[in-house]
C-alpha cells in the first residue's frame, strides 16, 4: 500500500487548480442510466471513486471511458441491473444506481452498503421514498431487490436530511408518472448540480437548493451532452485549511467560494485572509490562528466533510476550540492520530475539545477514512519533522493528484509505493 512522507513546517505559496467535485461526479454519472445513448460529462476528476463508478456502470453493460476530465458513458447497452457487494462495499455512493435502474428498467438488485468507518449510514430513507413511489422492495441476503412497472409521483418527507437520498429520489422522480415533492431535501451544491444536469436531459425540476424540490415526471430523457460539473468545494476548503495552518499564501484557481460560505466565514474568524484576484481566490494564513468553535450541520451550514481539516487547524491555534459533529456518529477517527502528533484533544460523545499547542511533531500515522486522511496531510504540512501517512488509498478516493499539487506550492512531500 502507498504511503506519503511529508516534512512539514514550511509556509506553502503558489497556485493550486481545484478539480471537479467528487460528490457531483458520482450522482451525475449514475444519471446517465436514465437515458439511452452516449453521455458526455466534463471536469470529472481522476479519482478512485470515479474509477469504481466506471467499473460499476461497465459491469451493468454500459460503455465507459474517462480521459483528460471527459467521461463518456454509452448507456444504450445496459443489460444487467445489479450492483454487486464487492463494488458497493468499496464505495457507498454505488447506491445511487438504485433509483435510476428502477426508473428506467423497472428493476434493480443492489447490495446494501454495509457499515463504514464514520457511521452506520443506513439507506432506509432511499428505500422509504422508492416504496412511496410504488416500488416493491425486498431485502435478501444483503441485497435490496426493487421492482416497479412504472414509478408514480409521491410526496416524500425526509426525517433526516440526506444528500444521496435526495439525489436518488430526484432521479427516480424524473421518469415517474406524475409529480413528486421532496420535503426536507438536502440543499448541497452537488444536489443542485445534479438537478441542473437532469434538466439539461429534459427533466422538469423546480426548487433544487431549497428544502422543497418539485419534480414533474417525463416519459423519456435525452443523454447528457457536454455537461461540466462544479469544482470540489471540499478540496477547496482543504487547501484553505492548508494555507491557514502553514501561514501560507495560496491562490485557488477554478473554485467557487460561494459554495462554502460557512467555511470561509469561520476561517476568517480564525485570522485567515481571503482576496478575490483575477487568477482566483487568494488565501493567506496568519502567523498564528485564533481558536474558534464549530458545529457541523447540513448545507448551508459548516460541512461535516470539513470537520477533520478544521480540527487540525485548531490543534495549533491560540486558545481552546469546541467542535460538535452532528451529522455522523463516529467521525473523530482522526483524533487519535492527531494526538500522536502532539495535539491536545478530548472527546465527549459527539463533541471534541481542542486546546491549542505551540506545534505538532511529525510521526508515523494511519489514514482511516477519506477526510481523516486529508486532515493528517494538513497536520503533517505544519508539523515539525517528518510524518509518514500509511493507507493513503483513502486519500486517493477523493483528492486528485494531492501530492503533485502540494509539491507545486513548495511542500516537501514524497509518495512511496510499497
Ligand atoms: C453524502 O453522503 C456525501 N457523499 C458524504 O461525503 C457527506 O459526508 C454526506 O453526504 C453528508 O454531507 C456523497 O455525496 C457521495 P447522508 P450520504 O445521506 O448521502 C443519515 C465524503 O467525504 N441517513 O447525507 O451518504 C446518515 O446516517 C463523503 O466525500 C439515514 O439515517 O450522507 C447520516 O447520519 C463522506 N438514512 C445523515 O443521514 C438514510 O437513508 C446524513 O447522511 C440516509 C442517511
Amino acid at each position: 500500500m502507498d504511503k506519503l512522507i511529508i516534512k512539514g513546517g514550511k509556509p506553502l505559496k503558489g497556485e493550486v487548480r481545484i478539480s471537479g467535485a467528487k460528490n457531483a461526479a458520482l450522482p451525475i454519472m449514475t444519471a446517465s442510466i436514465l437515458s439511452s445513448g452516449k453521455n458526455t460529462i466534463y471536469n470529472i476528476p481522476n479519482l478512485m471513486d470515479v474509477k469504481t463508478m466506471g467499473r460499476l456502470l461497465s459491469n451493468m453493460g454500459a460503455k465507459f471511458d474517462h480521459k483528460d476530465g471527459l467521461v463518456t458513458i454509452d448507456s444504450s447497452s445496459i443489460n444487467n441491473f445489479e450492483a454487486p457487494y464487492d463494488l458497493v462495499k468499496t464505495m457507498r455512493a454505488s447506491v445511487l444506481v438504485l433509483c435510476p435502474l428502477v426508473a428506467r428498467f423497472g428493476r434493480a438488485r443492489v447490495s446494501l452498503p454495509g457499515g463504514c468507518a464514520i457511521g452506520a449510514r443506513p439507506i432506509n430513507l432511499h428505500l422509504m421514498g422508492l416504496e412511496k413511489m410504488g416500488a416493491k422492495i425486498q431485502l435478501e441476503s444483503g441485497y435490496v431487490i426493487a421492482k416497479a412497472t412504472r414509478l408514480k409521483g409521491a410526496s416524500i418527507y425526509f426525517d433526516t436530511i440526506t444528500v444521496t437520498g435526495t439525489e436518488n429520489l430526484m432521479m427516480a422522480a424524473a421518469l415517474a408518472k406524475g409529480t413528486t415533492i421532496l420535503e426536507n431535501a438536502a440543499r448541497e451544491p452537488e444536489v443542485v448540480d445534479l438537478a441542473n444536469c437532469l434538466i439539461s436531459m429534459g427533466a422538469k425540476i423546480r426548487g433544487a437548493g431549497d428544502s422543497v424540490i418539485e419534480i414533474e415526471g417525463v416519459e423519456k430523457l435525452k443523454p447528457i451532452k457536454n455537461y461540466e460539473i462544479i469544482p470540489d468545494r471540499i478540496e477547496t476548503g482543504t487547501f484553505m485549511a492548508i494555507a491557514g495552518i502553514t501561514g501560507g499564501d495560496l491562490t485557488l484557481k477554478d473554485c467557487r467560494p460561494e459554495h462554502l460560505d460557512a467555511v470561509v466565514m469561520k476561517l476568517k474568524d480564525t485570522g485567515v485572509v481571503f482576496k478575490e484576484t483575477k487568477k482566483g481566490l487568494r488565501v493567506i494564513g496568519p502567523k498564528r490562528l485564533t481558536a474558534k468553535d464549530v458545529k457541523t450541520i447540513p448545507y448551508p451550514g459548516f460541512p461535516t466533510d470539513m470537520q477533520a481539516q478544521f480540527m487540525t487547524m485548531m490543534t495549533i491555534a491560540n486558545g481552546t476550540s469546541v467542535i460538535k459533529e452532528t451529522v455522523f456518529e463516529n467521525r473523530f477517527m482522526h483524533v487519535a492520530e492527531l494526538k500522536r502528533m502532539g495535539a491536545d484533544i478530548s472527546i465527549e460523545g459527539g463533541t471534541a475539545t481542542i486546546k491549542g499547542v505551540n506545534k505538532l511533531k511529525g510521526a508515523p500515522v494511519m489514514a482511516t477514512d477519506l477526510r481523516a486522511s486529508a486532515s493528517l496531510v494538513v497536520a503533517a504540512l505544519c508539523a515539525e519533522g517528518e510524518t509518514v501517512i500509511h493507507r493513503i488509498y483513502h486519500l486517493d478516493r477523493g483528492y486528485e493528484k494531492m501530492d503533485e499539487k502540494l509539491r507545486h506550492v513548495g511542500a516537501d512531500i514524497e509518495r512511496v509505493t510499497s
